[in-house]
């Protein structure tokens, strides 16, 4: 299986960074092949709403930047995975960004191959998951139909992730 993990946390080695790597080594050892791509660091523009996409367009986003990566990502990938941390009460707004551009690939048609998704979050609080899991059942499971494999979420003030947790989320990418 192919995985496309989209990762919306800003810091290079926080939170998310540290969900992901045991997540990928989870993934290793079960011989899946995966991508990470890093949305922060990407140039990820907002969706303008022209539509342009669903007429002219026939599928393909009017604005030309770093979406491109993700679109044939996502065209690639059996699995999505949302990683990001929770800020104000949601995913990050880079991240945001770039499911909202889903419209132009994944709206009236989803990518054949794409069918699995889940998500890791990383809070500083606890039980604020409500606004990503909203969107995670409206968004993935609900509209596109994608089997939903699981969420993880992790709070954490200290700069890392506690081992247990870690392993938990290494046990999750092996167990797919
Ligand atoms: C702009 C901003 C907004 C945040 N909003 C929330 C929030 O609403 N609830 C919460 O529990 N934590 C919030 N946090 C804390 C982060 O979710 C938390 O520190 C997370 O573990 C950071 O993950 P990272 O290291 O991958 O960036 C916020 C942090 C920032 C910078």
């Amino acid at each position: 299986m192919r995985v496309l993990i989209l990762n919306g946390s800003p810091r290079p080695n926080g939170n998310t960074k540290q969900m992901i790597r045991a997540f990928c080594e989870g993934l290793e050892e079960a011989r899946h092949e995966f991508d990470e791509l890093d949305i922060c660091r990407m140039n990820v523009h907002g969706c303008q709403a022209c539509e342009y996409c669903h007429g002219k367009g026939n599928g393909q986003c009017v604005q030309k930047d770093d979406m491109g990566k993700v679109y044939h990502a996502l065209g690639e990938a059996d699995m999505l995975v949302i990683a990001s941390p929770i800020y104000y009460h949601g995913l990050t707004g880079q991240l945001k960004c770039c499911i909202d551009r889903f419209y132009a690939a994944l709206y009236p048609k989803k990518p054949m191959k794409l069918a699995k998704v889940a998500m890791l979050l990383a809070s500083g609080d606890a039980d604020m998951y409500d606004g990503a899991m909203f969107s995670y059942r409206g968004d993935f499971l609900d509209y596109l139909g994608l089997e939903d494999m699981g969420v993880i979420t992790a709070q954490a003030y200290a700069p890392d992730i506690p081992a247990e947790k870690i392993e938990e989320i290494r046990r999750f990418g092996a167990s797919l």
